[in-house]
């Protein structure tokens, strides 16, 4: 694949880039814009890409043959990033005035933009018009995400995504539709734990670490799935290519479900907790000579069946997890039964296991058929590999279903 790096400060990250596109097995050649060449140099993209970086529209070595119509043909992805506003301006307008832009107007490869800049021009009426412009003309776009900008004290949207965020969505669009058997499927997932609050500084919360839902997230999108992530406070990076929401309590996490809705799928990785302090202090509770307050609590919402229970926008298949520590199956199949889900994925998660903040897991999927349960237990996985095991059986149940 071609690697167009802009000129904008994030061109640093896409020297990580393409270290990144290697280790997936892509061949990298580098363009760099004129700008592009004040933040990196040409020697050091060449080097990490084991080819000449090209940078010149009127190039004696490369222009003898019409290199840019090559460059812009021989390659069967073209990654632009950092994607400026300018890059982006010319590119909806057609200009061919450099490398970049030529081999951008000639090529009929497909064309992944990674956007970065400054949060306000991210926000400027021409940039945005000039985003949905390239977008109807069939470009495809990863982030900019919000956070902290290059300027200081400026945060916002505009950052660049990340390089491995980047590559994971590159890699998706050189594989073969065949390995994306997901793709223009929608999958809401929820996962980690939930936090309810006691007060400002405490709350209550459970010993999910969010691994198993997030590794779900990441196999799905792999797979081509439009995913929607939404997960309680975990220490995780996000995965790749998703769409991220992250919550704190049962409630937030119930309201974001809904508003993700409608899915064709929905998984429900979460621990959420079952119950909150009825009345959270707006103040720290301090501690009295009049003894330990009293805490009440009440029951949250079932996030897994209030979904299951929709009556119009009710997702095709939802999937719930089931955590026990004693009778597994029997638990989980009433479970699977009380939450009107279709499948669930049952672990034994009693201490023994170390399942609880693990990397391996040992689970049985319990799927229904009408009134009829059939059990598949699986051998001890790493999450990853149950996660894969996960997709897999969507796959080759949607598959069976009409569209
Ligand atoms: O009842 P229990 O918590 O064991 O059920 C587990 C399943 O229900 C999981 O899929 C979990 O994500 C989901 N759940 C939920 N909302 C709750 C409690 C559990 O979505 N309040």
């Amino acid at each position: 694949m071609t690697l167009i790096i802009g000129g904008g400060i994030a061109a640093y990250k896409s020297l990580d880039l393409i270290r990144r596109l290697k280790d997936r097995g892509i061949h990298v050649r580098c363009v760099m814009t004129r700008a592009a060449q004040q933040f990196v140099t040409p020697l050091t993209a060449g080097a990490l890409a084991d080819e000449r970086c090209y940078t010149d529209l009127f190039d004696a070595q490369s222009e003898f043959d019409a290199g840019h119509i090559r460059l812009a043909r021989d390659t069967d992805l073209i990654v632009v990033a950092p994607a400026t506003a300018d890059l982006m301006a010319k590119m909806a307008q057609g200009h061919a005035d450099d490398l970049a832009t030529a081999i951008l107007l000639a090529t009929n490869r497909p064309v992944l933009m990674a956007p970065a800049m400054n949060p306000l021009m991210w926000a400027n009426a021409a940039t945005k018009r000039n985003v949905a412009q390239l977008a109807r003309d069939g470009i495809r776009f990863i982030g900019p995400n919000s956070g902290e900008m290059a300027e200081a004290n400026e945060a916002g949207i505009g950052r660049m995504s990340e390089p491995l965020e980047i590559a994971a969505a590159a890699d998706a669009l050189l594989r073969p539709p065949q390995a994306r058997p997901l793709t223009g499927k929608k999958i809401l997932i929820t996962a980690g734990p939930t936090h309810e609050p006691i007060d400002p500084v405490r709350y209550i919360a459970n010993r999910s670490s969010g691994k198993q839902g997030f590794a779900i997230a990441a196999s799905a999108a792999e797979a081509g799935a439009d995913v929607t992530l939404i997960s309680g406070p975990v220490d995780l990076d996000d995965p790749p290519g998703v769409q991220m929401i992250h919550v704190e309590s049962a409630r937030d996490m119930l309201a974001q479900v809904e508003a993700a809705l409608p899915a064709d799928i929905a998984i429900f990785a979460a621990a959420v907790a079952d119950w909150r302090v009825a009345h959270a202090g707006d103040q720290k509770i301090k501690k009295t000579a009049t003894g330990i307050p009293p805490l009440a609590l009440i029951e949250n919402p079932d996030i897994l069946a209030t979904v299951a229970k929709r009556r119009h926008d009710r997702p095709k298949l939802v999937i719930g997890f089931a955590a026990e520590t004693e009778n597994l199956i029997v638990n989980a199949t009433l479970k699977l039964a009380r939450k009107g889900c279709d499948w669930i994925v049952a672990n034994d998660v009693s201490p023994a296991t170390g399942v609880m903040g693990g990397d391996r897991n040992t689970v049985h999927l319990i799927t229904r058929m009408g009134k009829q349960t059939h059990v598949d237990s699986w051998p001890v996985m790493t999450k990853e590999e149950v996660a894969d095991a996960l997709v897999a059986k969507i796959v080759s149940t949607i598959g069976q279903q009409p569209a």
